[in-house]
């Protein structure tokens, strides 16, 4: 059972968030990866989430949110079933990463941070991925796709489109 009463996630999520408060010297360790579980299973982090996570680790809500205001992968509002990520750091910028991001607006027919009506795939221009060896790389929710070109982006589009990519939530 939780130790917060009326805990907003699932008695397994609330668990983990019991857990994870326990284990770090300092209660504040765990906020960051709260926050990401508090993502993967509300798909972001809501006002709800910041105000338990903040209650749970004996936080302000400021402090939460200064924290998930840093970070670009932690949203605090809904994307798209699948959440396209290019990268357009210096690597991927030297093998076409803005040519690839132009392809998927073009494709999508939405621009940076928005999502497509049918609610499949939200974009974003994002800094490094750390797949620079494999330049231009392209993170779609946890699965990276690499050494893409326009067409190859397609095929990988196509495949979410189709229910053959992995669905992470
Ligand atoms: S520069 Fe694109 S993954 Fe590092």
């Amino acid at each position: 059972m939780s130790s917060i009463a009326n805990s907003i996630f699932t008695p397994e999520t609330a668990a983990r968030f019991d857990k994870l408060a326990s284990i770090y010297p300092v209660k504040r360790s765990a906020l960051v990866p709260m926050l990401l579980y508090a993502q993967d299973e509300i798909g972001y982090v809501s006002n709800a989430a910041v105000a338990e996570i903040a209650e749970r680790l004996d936080l302000l809500e400021l402090d939460v949110r200064n924290v998930l205001s840093y970070y670009s992968m932690l949203r605090t509002a809904p994307v798209g079933k699948y959440n396209v990520q290019v990268c357009t750091n210096i690597s991927c910028m030297l093998r076409g990463g803005f040519e690839l991001l132009d392809h998927c607006k073009k494709t999508l027919h939405i621009g940076h941070k928005e999502t497509t009506a049918d609610g499949l795939f939200s974009l974003e221009e994002v800094e490094c991925i750390g797949a620079c060896c494999w330049a231009p790389a392209v993170q779609v929710n946890y699965d990276f796709h690499e050494d893409l070109t326009p067409a190859k982006m397609d095929a990988v589009l196509e495949d979410y489109r189709a229910g053959r990519g992995k669905d992470v939530k």
